[in-house]
């Protein structure tokens, strides 16, 4: 065909093929950058659906093992663990009952699946009544009160084998306290997945439904700890303060909405970043594709590859079994 115009640069000539796309594709997303977040619950042969969040389940620690040995061949070797408890008092004291329902689904899953990599959340909204990540001291939130059940918390599931704890609870100064009690416990080796930009944001609300843990009492939210979402040199503080404290990764929280800051954390730390694609945003997706207004595979393929081209390392999503499984169906996608 002629050539009617001057066009020396023609982006379109590196798109006309999924070869052509393969060759200059700038993101690759695999299973081994994903983090299955997975609900426990007490009893035997459990498998309780959680509503608000389609497809995911709160397991009981039989059914939590069975599950986790079908991760393994999909290429998902680390989970995040969210416990629950049913004595909830208002300083969270069976957060550090040695045979509590986080250390003891630990301790299943690294006896019969020891490749698998296990994190735990530590903070306290599921063990407290009041429902806040930390003690309630006088109607606040007292961060330095927080601090010693928290780092006692870590250690608790640091001995129970769990390879990487995850403080989700937005108190100053906790990575370098969990660092030194882990340390301290000989845990030298348990790494610290901090939380480090999490903001004060309602697309945690499904979470909250699956673990019954929204504030009752105190404060009516928790933007005196989590971060304003108005904010992103803030974020850099709070990683940089993370990274000083002993951090091993730091995470940004939610990650869809917030691709900006993920980048701008990846472009100023020398650390892996982790971005967590929270329970708002999965069930968003589902919700819209339940209405066939989207379609749910393409939407998750999507919003998933945008976090890691934002620069996250490891991404935390409900989708991880499904999205492995569909990244293993096929070379490409495009
Ligand atoms: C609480 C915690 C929350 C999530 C993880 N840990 C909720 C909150 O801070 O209120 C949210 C996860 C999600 O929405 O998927 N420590």
């Amino acid at each position: 065909m002629e050539n009617l115009y001057d066009l020396p640069h023609r982006p379109r000539r590196l798109r006309q093929s999924p070869a052509h796309r393969g060759l200059v594709r700038e993101t690759r997303l695999s299973a081994e950058n994903l983090i299955y977040p997975m609900f426990l619950c007490e009893g035997q042969g459990e498998k309780q659906p959680i509503g608000t969040l389609p497809g995911q389940f709160r397991w009981s620690v039989d059914r939590l093992v069975e599950t986790c040995a079908d991760l393994i061949p999909l290429g998902i070797r680390t989970v995040n663990l969210f416990g629950q408890s049913t004595q909830k008092d208002p300083r969270g004291s069976s957060a550090l009952d040695p045979d509590g329902l986080v250390p003891r689904a630990v301790r299943a899953l690294k006896a019969e699946l020891p490749d698998l990599c296990v994190q735990t959340d530590v903070a306290l909204d599921p063990y407290t009544d009041h429902g806040h990540d930390g003690i309630l001291v006088d109607g606040r939130i007292d961060n330095d009160a927080s601090l010693d059940i928290l780092a006692r918390m870590a250690v608790l599931h640091g001995e129970a084998g769990a390879d990487w704890v995850a403080p989700s609870d937005m108190m100053d100064g906790r990575v370098g306290v969990l660092r030194a009690a882990l340390d301290a416990a000989g845990l030298t080796q348990t790494c610290i997945l901090a939380y480090s930009a999490k903001y004060a944001s309602c697309f945690y609300g499904p979470f909250r439904g699956a673990l019954d843990a929204a504030p009752l009492q105190g404060p009516p939210d928790k933007k005196t700890y989590q971060m304003d979402p108005a904010n992103r040199m803030e974020a850099l503080r709070e990683v940089e303060l993370d990274i000083r404290e002993g951090a091993d990764a730091v995470m940004v929280k939610p990650a869809g909405m917030y691709l900006d800051v993920v980048l701008a954390v990846k472009q100023q730390s020398r650390l892996p970043v982790a971005a967590y694609q929270v329970s708002g945003e999965y069930a968003m997706i589902h919700a819209a594709a339940e209405k066939g207004w989207i379609d749910l595979e393409k939407a998750m393929l999507e919003s998933v590859l945008c976090i890691r081209r934002a620069g996250a390392d490891m991404i935390l999503t409900y989708f991880a079994p499904e999205l492995a499984r569909t990244l293993n169906e096929s070379v490409s996608h495009d």
